[in-house]
């Protein structure tokens, strides 16, 4: 049978290497959907959960790994010998910078490697990690193709941007439109009938380069808006004017404005890091992506500005940072998640600390973590607890944080997210 016809009549098996944050909705789509579905990941232990139907990520039920697993049509590997048997293999493994800010592609070199050892005839091969442009056809097709197997006839090999907005509701897999590239017509066509299968809306582009450029556009968009309000945002301080009422009142314009809102840094594993594999790639055609540069500056510094206002706040009140209690609300790079890749909220709880604090955290989503040598444990809140801390510090905007509690205990808070939305004496903002 050809692939088309598997596909068509959800035959086909299907692979996700890296069932993370991007891959494991992924999976679980294409299993509800009637597919067999085989996650393949290093990760010795998550799969050992995910065969007993436990999942690690908030967005994926337990009760929908079970269901996948109870109707046999879901998997979990922790070797790849079952690519052998797969028609289908979508790459969602990590793509992070190393320590010089360079992009890591050993996770996608590595899943490559251990695909080609059991590659066999038409196969489709997508790509879903982000990555520079032309990642699909100078790495991966060199990496895959041989005499034996040549892309676009033996094989079919493409790119997909990753879309997924982890904690958003309203914007599932399913009605997240999908854009698709292949190194040839014939592999965009493969990628784009597969997707349809569980995507309602399918955008073929022209080449696997615009869909990688797609995806850099996306999230180099968000950074350079961010990174300018986080700029407003300084200006605003210096000119003693509320950069939050500013955006409130310019987003009431109907058109030509879109508002982006200040925070205490990026974080996570798509808008610090990506924008970053574009810049790299154009320095190696000589060009200097001087709007990624600049916002990746501004972006970078706010922790830095964040701990520099707090100092200011401090010494207002009397107090020092040397010695001062602080809690930090929120260690997650966004509300609702347990990812803390990234997060500003680790980098601020490392300036305080240099400074001499005594810092803690409260966080629903992560109950401890590593600092160093020191582990941390996520501090349960009362009123007296809180009105022991010197200073409160909103860094994410969980849900389940009892704001009222906050308010009207704290000694003093600094507020980055704006969840606050009336003023009160002892508030400060961002
Ligand atoms: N998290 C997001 O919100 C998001 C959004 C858009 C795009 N992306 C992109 O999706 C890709 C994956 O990100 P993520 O957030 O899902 O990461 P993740 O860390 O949550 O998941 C990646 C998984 O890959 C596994 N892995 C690593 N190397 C492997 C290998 N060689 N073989 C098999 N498995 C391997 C890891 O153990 C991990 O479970 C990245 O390129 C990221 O930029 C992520």
């Amino acid at each position: 049978m050809e692939l088309k016809e598997k596909i068509l009549t959800k035959r086909a098996k299907i692979g996700v290497v890296g069932v993370g944050y991007a891959g494991l909705p992924l999976a679980m789509a294409f299993a509800r959907s009637g597919f067999m579905v085989h996650g393949i990941d290093v990760d010795d232990e998550m799969v050992k959960e995910l065969n007993q139907g436990k999942s690690h990520i908030e967005d994926v039920k337990d009760e929908m790994v079970q269901a996948a697993i109870s109707s046999g049509c879901f998997r979990a590997h922790s070797d790849y010998q079952i690519v052998s048997q797969l028609d289908c293999v979508i790459l969602c493994v990590p793509t992070p910078l190393r320590q010089t800010r360079d992009p890591d592609i050993s996770y996608m070199v590595d899943a490559a490697k251990k695909v080609k050892e059991h590659l066999h005839k038409d196969m489709l091969i997508i790509l879903q990690s982000t990555s520079y442009p032309g990642t699909t056809d100078e790495l991966l097709r060199v990496e895959l193709e041989s005499e034996k197997f040549q892309v676009g006839k033996d094989l079919f090999l493409g790119f997909s941007p990753e879309r997924v907005d982890p904690g958003n509701l309203k914007f599932t897999t399913r009605n997240t439109p999908k854009i698709v590239g292949g190194i040839t017509p014939h592999c965009t066509e493969m990628a784009k009938i597969l997707y349809e299968q569980v995507i309602d809306t399918v955008i073929p582009v022209s080449s696997a380069a615009t869909a990688e450029m797609v995806k850099l556009l996306e999230n180099t968009f968000r950074a350079v808006n961010i990174g300018l309000v986080n700029e407003i945002t300084i200006m605003c301080d210096k000119l003693g004017v509320s950069v939050w009422e500013v955006i409130e009142a310019a987003a009431t314009k109907p058109f030509g404005f879109m508002p982006f809102f200040p925070g205490p840094g990026l974080g996570g594993h798509c808008i610090p890091i990506d924008p970053l594999y574009l810049s790299w790639k154009l320095k190696m055609l000589n060009y200097n992506a001087r709007c990624i540069e600049l916002a990746s500056e501004v972006n970078t510094q706010m922790p830095e500005y964040c701990v520099h206002r707090m100092v200011a706040v401090l010494n207002q009140n009397r107090k020092c940072v040397n010695g001062t209690k602080v809690l930090i609300m929120g260690l997650t790079y966004k509300k609702d998640v347990s990812d803390v890749r990234e997060s500003p909220a680790l980098d601020i709880i490392r300036l305080l600390e240099l400074g001499g604090a005594q810092v803690d955290y409260s966080d629903p989503y992560v109950s401890q973590l590593r600092f160093d040598e020191v582990v941390k444990k996520s501090v349960s809140l009362s009123p007296a607890k809180i009105k022991g801390y010197d200073l409160v510090v909103m860094v994410t905007d969980h849900s389940s944080f009892d704001y009222k509690m906050i308010q009207e205990s704290a000694q003093l808070v600094f507020d980055t997210r704006n969840v606050f939305r009336e003023a009160f004496d002892t508030l400060v903002k961002l």
